[in-house]
């Protein structure tokens, strides 16, 4: 799907890869959404999209909590009349070893990494099928397809979400509706920094990891890619469009 002239919602804007992603999507002509909790980063971030005559409004919601999910996509759908790209982005790491990690901070990612897409596609759904198809992106992780100790319960969440965006790609293919999944690798945001878990697992976790991590305007560029290519599953080190469309 080309983006220029559509409708996108993007959680987790105020911050990192949805951020760029909000401003890239802008800049090619898309009409914006930026959702997450963080009110005022928001408004800044929209005032500086229409100062540069892009639409952009803000909906503030806690993604934890599905009640809250549902009304902030239904009232973007509501001001723009339509919603031609849901991409659910907000995310957030804990980290611990599975012999203790603290269970509070893993179901509070579940609530976020999990329920949250599924409550803003389940949002999302009626007005797409209203309007005869749309794409949804959900951004899992590479890690979802690896071991890194320390982040079993993370890279969980993002398996979940990963196996329900497939599920949901095969279930809604029927009505003109993508459901893509996109695996980014390791990214230069404050993500490292505003995961749950103790200072002591935290610092364990950065002194394993290694590689240079890719920029969050890489990054969102990929993201926006698969959209236009609507590849079903892809991650930042191969071409969407070279993908299968399996
Ligand atoms: N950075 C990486 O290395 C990396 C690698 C692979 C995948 N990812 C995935 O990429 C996505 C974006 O991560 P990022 O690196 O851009 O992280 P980030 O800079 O920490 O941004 C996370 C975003 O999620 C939002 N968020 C967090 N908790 C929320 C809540 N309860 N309700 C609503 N919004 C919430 C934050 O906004 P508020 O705090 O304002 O709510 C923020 O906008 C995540 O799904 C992450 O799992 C990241």
């Amino acid at each position: 799907m080309d983006i220029p002239g559509k409708v996108v919602v993007i959680t987790g804007a105020s911050s990192g890869i949805g951020m760029a992603t909000a401003r890239r999507a802008a800049a090619l002509g898309a009409q914006v959404a930026v959702v997450a909790r963080s009110a005022d980063v928001l408004n800044t971030l929209t005032a500086e999209l229409n100062e540069q005559g892009a639409t952009a409004v803000a909906f503030t919601a806690d993604l934890r909590d599905p009640a809250q999910a549902r009304h902030a996509i239904t009232a973007a759908a509501e001001r723009f009349g339509r919603i031609d790209v849901l991409i659910n982005n907000a995310g957030q790491s804990a980290v611990g070893h599975v012999a203790d990690v603290d269970l509070d901070a893993f179901r509070q990612i579940v609530e976020l990494n999990v329920f949250g897409p599924v409550a803003a596609m389940q949002a999302a759904i009626p007005f797409m099928r209203a309007n005869g198809g749309g794409v949804i992106v959900n951004v899992s992780s590479s890690v979802a397809k690896m071991q890194i100790l320390g982040l079993g319960a993370y890279a969980a969440t993002k398996a979940a979400i990963s196996k329900l965006s497939a599920t949901a790609r095969d279930e809604l293919e029927p009505e003109n509706i993508r459901v893509l999944t996109f695996y980014p690798g390791q990214t230069a945001t404050a993500f490292g920094h505003n995961a749950l878990g103790s200072q002591q697992a935290r610092q364990g976790l950065r002194g394993s990891l290694s590689g240079q991590p890719d920029a969050p305007e890489l990054v969102a560029e990929r993201l926006l890619a698969g959209i236009a290519s609507e590849t079903p599953e892809f991650s930042m080190h191969d071409q969407p469009s070279e993908m299968s469309k399996s």
